[in-house]
């Protein structure tokens, strides 16, 4: 299905393919670059329970921007894509992303992360090989990953670009494969690509099945706040659009074959975290009492990381980007932005999420 409200009209070599465009973070880089930059951009999404077309209803009628419903996994379909559009990028988001899921159901992880990926850089690979020499030179794939490739760390350390890797849950393995598969394209193939692996991301559109909105969510309706094990699990928190700047710095000026750690320097334990939200809802929607009575400490997932931490030095060094948000006014901003959006959390919370939530956690909820 393709959609747009008006003909999409963009020159050969200059579109952006962004994969997962209709998710958490493809959808804060599709608004964000179709508002700063001249891109025309093609989100391509297969629209999984986590993909949704509300988060893209600002841009829906602007003549730069179409809406693809397609699955990575489809050869025939990505095809058809690069031919029509010509873009002179992918920037490849599209992933299953929810560790818990990955433990409950890995068999999807597999597909979309491995079986996606290694379709879309044969898609890729097939089209850039045809290039006039100018726009093959320019054509860069970017892959975006996560920190979790790297395994768990103790009290000290940072994650760097050359920490070997280590994933722990079906999510993070399906992200590491997909990250070496890449690697692959381009020591191999000569696939001009770059890599980006960043740490926990939250703010505006995030799917209430992670930490932070779900937090907000369950407390605002008077749920149980779930904390896994002793909640001093540590997460290096950072706002979705200071990632989605640093991608646009990497996509531009980073160094083909290179692979960027991006991460906000805010260490915060889970337990921390949720606390700091009941504390902004205590101000914002006060109760009788504290929204934090609402926490309970539940069975430890599975096989849990115990610390992430990003050494962040090389692009900051390299090509100057700096995060903008501190964590407190982040966490502000994303606590508004869930009670301003009844209308976004209504259409996400009242479909097959709240159905896998209540199936899967009844139990941990009870313990
Ligand atoms: P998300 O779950 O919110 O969105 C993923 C999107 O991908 C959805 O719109 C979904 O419909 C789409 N998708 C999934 N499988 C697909 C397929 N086979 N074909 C086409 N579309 C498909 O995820 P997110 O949090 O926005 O994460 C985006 C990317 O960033 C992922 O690759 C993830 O690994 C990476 N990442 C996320 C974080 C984080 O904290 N959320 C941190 C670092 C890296
Ligand atoms: P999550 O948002 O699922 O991201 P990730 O697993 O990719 O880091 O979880 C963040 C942390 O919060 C992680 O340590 C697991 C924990 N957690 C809870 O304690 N309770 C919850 O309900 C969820 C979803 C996560």
């Amino acid at each position: 299905m393709t959609s747009s409200a008006v003909p999409f009209a963009s020159p050969p070599g200059t579109a952006l393919i962004v994969t997962g465009g209709a998710g958490f973070i493809g959808s804060c880089v599709v608004r964000r670059w179709l508002e700063i930059t001249d891109d025309p951009i093609v989100c391509v999404d297969r629209l999984s329970y986590a993909g949704n077309l509300g988060s893209l209803s600002q841009v829906a009628g602007l003549p730069r921007f179409v809406f693809e419903q397609a699955d990575i996994c489809d050869a025939e379909a990505m095809t058809r894509i690069f031919r029509q559009y010509q873009p002179r990028a992918v920037v490849h988001l599209a992933a299953e992303t929810h560790v818990d899921r990955s433990i409950h159901a890995p068999g999807e992880f597999i597909r979309s992360n491995l079986t996606g990926t290694y379709t879309l850089l044969e898609m890729a690979r097939a089209y850039w090989q045809e290039l006039p020499l100018e726009r093959c030179e320019r054509f860069r794939f970017h892959h975006v990953s996560t920190d979790e490739v790297y395994g768990s760390l103790g009290k000290e350390g940072y994650f760097t670009e050359s920490t070997p890797y280590a994933p722990n849950s079906p999510y993070s393995a399906s992200k590491a494969g997909s990250d070496h598969l890449v690697r692959t394209w381009h020591h191999t193939f000569g696939l001009p690509v770059v890599v980006t692996n960043c740490s926990n991301n939250y703010g505006p559109y995030q799917f209430p099945e992670k930490l932070i909105p779900l937090t907000i969510l369950n407390a605002l309706a008077g749920l149980p706040i779930p904390v896994y094990g002793s909640g001093e699990n540590i997460r290096d928190w950072l706002y979705v659009e200071d990632h989605v700047d640093a991608l646009r710095l990497v996509l531009e000026r980073g160094r083909t074959g290179e692979t960027y750690n991006i991460g906000g320097r805010s260490e915060q334990s889970n337990i921390s975290v949720v606390r700091q939200i009941c504390a902004i809802l205590d101000q914002l929607r006060p109760q009788q009492t504290p929204h934090a009575r609402l926490i309970r400490f539940v069975d430890d997932r599975p096989g849990h990381d115990q610390r992430y931490a990003i050494d962040c030095s090389k692009i900051e060094q390299d090509l100057g980007w700096r995060p903008q948000e501190s964590f407190d006014s982040g966490l502000r901003k994303t606590v508004q932005w869930y009670l301003d959006n009844g209308d976004w959390v209504n259409a996400v919370s009242s479909g097959e999420h709240r159905n896998w939530v209540n199936q899967n956690y009844a139990h941990r909820l009870s313990a």
